[in-house]
């Protein structure tokens, strides 16, 4: 196991899932993906995480965005779970749950963090480009929920910089002025990548409008 970090591939694996066998690079295809792990079925911090994340499949689609979860218990237990989650959830799971019962992922992932748990995963996010590169990683324990209106806002900003020479400051969401990237000086370049224009606070400080808008 290495340390993943932003910019290497993702690993790729073969894994049994709640929808079946899944050889993960093949079944990204061309989309960007969220990889995201969970301590252990059957728990209530989790069963409200997949919620959330079903109720948010159309926004996942719109980015197009494939969502897999993970968690180490068996296929057969997940199949429950997903019952369980549908009925307290209000919801329809519609996306595969790896069944990691042998660690396979986890350890690719580095998902078990001894000196938190020895046993149970921590709850990690990867986005992953199309091009299959980790491009965003971060990490909560078990105690704290995610947020996953904060996972799509935070897709909106890498694929909005990833076509346009824009950084996104705090607390930024889609439709918000962005920043011009410091690396841009030369006042022709600027006119025509910004011609909205722009307002220089400082000169490393410059607000746009939002490019794509
Ligand atoms: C939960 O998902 O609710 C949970 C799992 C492990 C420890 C604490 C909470």
């Amino acid at each position: 196991m290495t340390t993943l970090r932003l910019g290497d591939t993702a690993p790729d694996f073969i894994q049994e899932s709640s929808t079946g066998l899944i050889h993960f690079h093949k079944w990204l295809g061309d989309s960007w993906g969220v990889l995201f792990s969970h301590p252990a079925d059957y728990t209530p911090v989790c069963t409200t995480e997949l919620g959330a994340t079903a109720k948010l499949a159309d926004e996942f689609k719109k980015r197009n965005v494939k969502v897999i979860a993970l968690s180490i218990d068996p296929v057969a237990s997940h199949l429950g779970w997903i019952k369980d989650i549908n009925e307290t959830q209000s919801t329809e799971v519609n996306f595969p749950i790896l069944a990691d019962a042998d660690k396979k992922v986890s350890t690719l992932y580095d998902l078990i963090h001894p000196n938190a748990s020895t046993t149970a995963t921590v709850r990690s996010v990867f986005v992953i480009d199309p091009a299959k590169k980790i491009r965003l990683t971060f990490t909560y324990p078990a105690s704290t929920g995610r947020n996953f209106n904060e996972i799509l806002r935070a897709i909106d900003s890498l694929q909005l910089t990833e076509y346009y020479s824009v950084a996104t400051p705090a607390d930024w969401k889609d439709g918000d002025d962005v920043v011009i990237v410091p690396s841009i000086v030369d006042p022709e370049v600027l006119k025509s990548k910004f011609p909205k224009g722009f307002n220089a606070i400082k000169p490393y400080l410059r607000i746009t409008p939002q490019p794509n808008k």
